[in-house]
């Protein structure tokens, strides 16, 4: 090898030690007669001394050709400094360097290689080769080999098999947009990339593997937000002659494994939650749970008051900001306006502000006496001090944007640590959605959720809304990091799902007709779930982008910069393809 060490593991005990280190200049001081180098690799930074007095002139005259991010290769005596350095590890020596060669020159790169960088999205994500090189970035990716790691370990010792299975596939119309692939062979065809491995995995359950996972690459052509990537990672698992029970502890464990193992949390049992619950108490199916400020509904009492904003309304709905009531009029005024962007959506909002003295003082004081405000503020069990937020509506409307709001004032008052962590199952999800613009039903999760045995007989009497599913989401911190559900694996059953979802008998024959064969050959009960795991890791990482903890992410356009894909393809492959130029 090329070093003896490497730029982390330098110690006083190897004080006198002849060492050869490699490694890319961090900075290079030169304080005329003494030049300090920082080599810096993977495993940390060393700091180099030449000295005009002692060294070779030869290797002096080198030193000052150095310029940052040059690769060089440099022997010396470790010698124990004089003024330490307690912020790095190395801090205690240095090397004395007596020999210096360059193993490669560097361009100066377009941004400082440091943890807190001048360089932008856009010039870091073009070199991001460059931006790997910083710590902050690095161990991201150590952090997620660590995870996959662990899953690894953990999983196997459960008994599961990691198949691979394959990525060129067939385009489905249920789910997300598939990203497709041509055909040179079978002109005018496609494939499509795997959205998941969803069917693959089923019928593994039918040859018999009983207990699968894999990490592995899923492909969505969907709009990306901060934790979307176009192409991203499941923990896809599945498993055989199981209830939904035993997947939630089965994963939990790997959860908790994980936290334990990666990051020394015991994290404790992971409590649950009805999707219905979910939606009445934090108008959201991924509640943050890292804090309370749970909803209220107030229809009771504050309805025949007349006032007509709340007597014409659906749902009259708050929270409390609990040691808000100081908020002066003018914060009051923008948290208004914060909620009537169109982001948001609410046409106002309404507040009682419970003073310090006991006196009680509201947005809506014409019409409701003191008296009425306490009424109010009991259902919240607010004290002095506190204030009441409420948004009034069509009730979906109105929760979805206080659910808004109400993770907004959690973050205003520092309530969601990301180096806090709060795992919660949502349970009992409906089976179907209605689309009103396609005037049709869709599957909630995907058209293979089993619905739950008691709600079957809803699928005949078309109250298809009331139908829940077996299907289940682990969120932790507000994200929702996986989701499963207990299968369809009789044929007649998952016939009557496609039809329910529009499909003619032939066309789901078309697109599923492998599955339904399948079913038909012994297919067990089964059951699974797929973790994200890029927005596990970021979750663990405590970041809200699950950008910097894939290698080489796509941007929000959904191109790589580094690479400029996509991109044109010459003319003589589209003819091998038989694509016509369309633009
Ligand atoms: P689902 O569609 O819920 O389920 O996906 C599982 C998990 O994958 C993550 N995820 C994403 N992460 C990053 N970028 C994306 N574009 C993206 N889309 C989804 C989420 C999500 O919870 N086959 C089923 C699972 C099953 O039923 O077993 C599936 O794919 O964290």
């Amino acid at each position: 090898m090329l070093r003896t060490h490497t730029c982390g593991q330098l110690r006083v005990a190897d004080v006198n030690q002849t060492v050869t280190l490699c490694g890319w200049v961090q900075v290079v001081r030169d304080k005329g007669g003494i030049i300090y180098i920082d080599l810096r690799d993977r495993y940390g930074i060393t700091q180099l001394i030449l000295n005009e007095n002692s060294s070779d002139t030869d290797v002096i005259a080198q030193a000052r050709t150095l310029s940052r991010e040059f690769v060089i290769q440099a022997m010396g005596e470790v010698v124990e400094r004089v003024s330490k350095n307690d912020k790095i590890a190395t801090g205690d020596i240095e090397i004395k360097v007596s020999a210096l060669e360059i193993l490669n020159p560097a361009k100066l790169p377009p941004f400082l290689i440091q943890d807190e960088t001048d360089g932008g999205d856009d010039i870091r994500m073009k070199y991001r080769y460059l931006d790997l090189r910083r710590n902050v970035v690095r161990q991201n990716l150590q952090l997620r080999h660590k995870m996959a790691q662990q899953t690894r370990i953990y999983l196997d010792g459960q008994d599961f098999i990691e198949v691979e299975t394959p990525v060129l596939i067939k385009s489905t119309p249920e789910g997300a947009r598939d990203f497709v692939v041509p055909s040179r062979m079978n002109p005018g065809e496609f494939y499509a990339l795997p959205q998941s491995p969803q069917t693959f995995k089923q019928l593994l359950m039918v040859s018999g593997f009983d207990r699968y996972y894999q990490i592995v690459k899923c492909f969505r052509d969907e709009d990306l937000r901060a934790d979307r990537q176009p192409e991203f990672t499941q923990i896809d698992c599945e498993m055989s002659f199981v209830k939904q029970e035993d997947i939630l502890q089965m994963f939990e464990g790997l959860i908790r494994h994980l936290f334990k193992t990666v990051k020394n949390i015991d994290m404790p049992e992971v409590p649950r939650m009805t999707y219905a619950d979910a939606m009445r108490l934090y108008g959201s199916d991924k509640p943050d749970t890292r804090f309370g400020m749970e909803f209220v509904e107030l229809n009771d009492v504050a309805k025949g008051k007349d006032f007509v904003v709340f007597d014409s309304a659906e749902l009259i709905v708050g929270i409390n900001a609990a040691g808000c009531a100081e908020y002066t009029r003018k914060q009051l005024d923008e948290l208004t306006e914060w909620v009537k962007r169109p982001q948001v959506g609410a046409k106002g909002l309404a507040y009682i502000r419970f003073n310090a003295d006991g006196t009680l003082k509201s947005s809506f004081d014409k019409f409701f006496d003191e008296a009425a405000l306490k009424n109010i503020a009991d259902k919240f069990d607010a004290k002095p001090g506190d204030l009441i937020l409420i948004i009034v509506g069509e009730a979906n409307k109105a929760r979805k944007q206080l659910n808004d709001l109400r993770l907004e004032m959690g973050s205003r008052l520092g309530l969601r640590k990301p180096d806090e962590f709060k795992a919660l199952w949502v349970l009992d999800f409906p089976l179907l959605e209605y689309g009103e613009e396609e005037d049709r039903w869709f599957a909630m999760h995907h058209p293979f959720t089993s619905p739950k045995p008691e709600d079957i007989p809803l699928l005949e009497t078309g109250d298809l809304g009331k139908v829940r599913a077996n299907a289940y989401d682990m969120v932790i911190n507000g994200t929702e990091v996986g989701g499963g559900s207990v299968r369809i694996f009789q044929r007649p059953l998952q016939q009557q799902m496609f039809g329910i979802l529009g499909f003619t008998e032939e066309e789901a024959k078309k697109q599923f007709g492998f599955l339904m064969d399948a079913f038909e050959f012994g297919a067990p009960p089964h059951a699974g779930i797929a973790f994200g795991f890029d927005r596990l890791c970021s979750i663990f990482g405590g970041a809200d982008s699950i950008r910097d903890f894939i290698a080489f992410p796509k941007n929000n356009s959904g191109r790589d910069m580094m690479i400029d894909s996509p991109s044109t393809i010459d003319q003589k492959q589209m003819d091998e393809l038989k694509i016509k130029t369309v633009l």
